[in-house]
């Protein structure tokens, strides 16, 4: 038997000023993406951010549905909505920002299981790696692929 660990690295910021230009511009959109929220049974407002390959920002928004699972969250909001729109074009990062009445959780909101799948789904396409943004009002932290919020990832089809 032997003992095995899984390390994460990841970086922590205190604002979005000490975020660099691109990364900054796109949590930025990320928490403007918030405006598109339709959250009438949670509350809970959820916008993201794609960067693609070809310099453009795409956003989305969570929509929740009286169907509950016919809803769905802002990350793959915006990520289908980059595929459908650009296939040809590699997600390379994504932010998210949530909040609740108009404001932004103070510690960052963290992406649910099924949409890491599918970013893990779009960075195995692209060969390249996906930074992963988690924008929060007093924290923001970035993590340089999904395989440190994924680990063990499941591709083998
Ligand atoms: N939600 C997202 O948009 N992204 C996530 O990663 C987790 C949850 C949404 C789904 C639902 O509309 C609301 O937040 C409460 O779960």
């Amino acid at each position: 038997m032997t003992e095995k660990n899984i390390r994460i690295d990841y970086l922590e910021f205190s604002s979005m000023e000490e975020l660099a230009p691109e990364d900054r511009e796109l949590a930025l959109a990320a928490v403007q993406a918030i405006k598109g929220s339709y959250a009438p049974y949670s509350g809970f407002n959820v916008g993201a951010a794609a960067r693609l390959s070809n310099g453009r920002i795409v956003i989305g928004a969570n929509q929740e549905n009286a169907a509950f699972p016919s809803g769905l969250c802002a990350e793959r909001t915006a990520m289908f909505s980059a595929g459908a729109s650009y296939p040809g074009e590699d997600i390379l990062s994504i932010a998210l920002a949530a909040g609740s009445d108009g404001s932004l959780t103070h510690d960052p909101a963290t992406p649910c299981g099924a949409c890491r799948q599918v970013m893990a789904q779009y960075q195995s396409k692209s060969g390249k790696p996906m930074s992963v943004i988690m924008v929060g009002s007093g924290k923001i932290w970035k993590f340089e692929k999904v395989d440190d919020i994924l680990p063990l990832i499941f591709d083998s089809i």
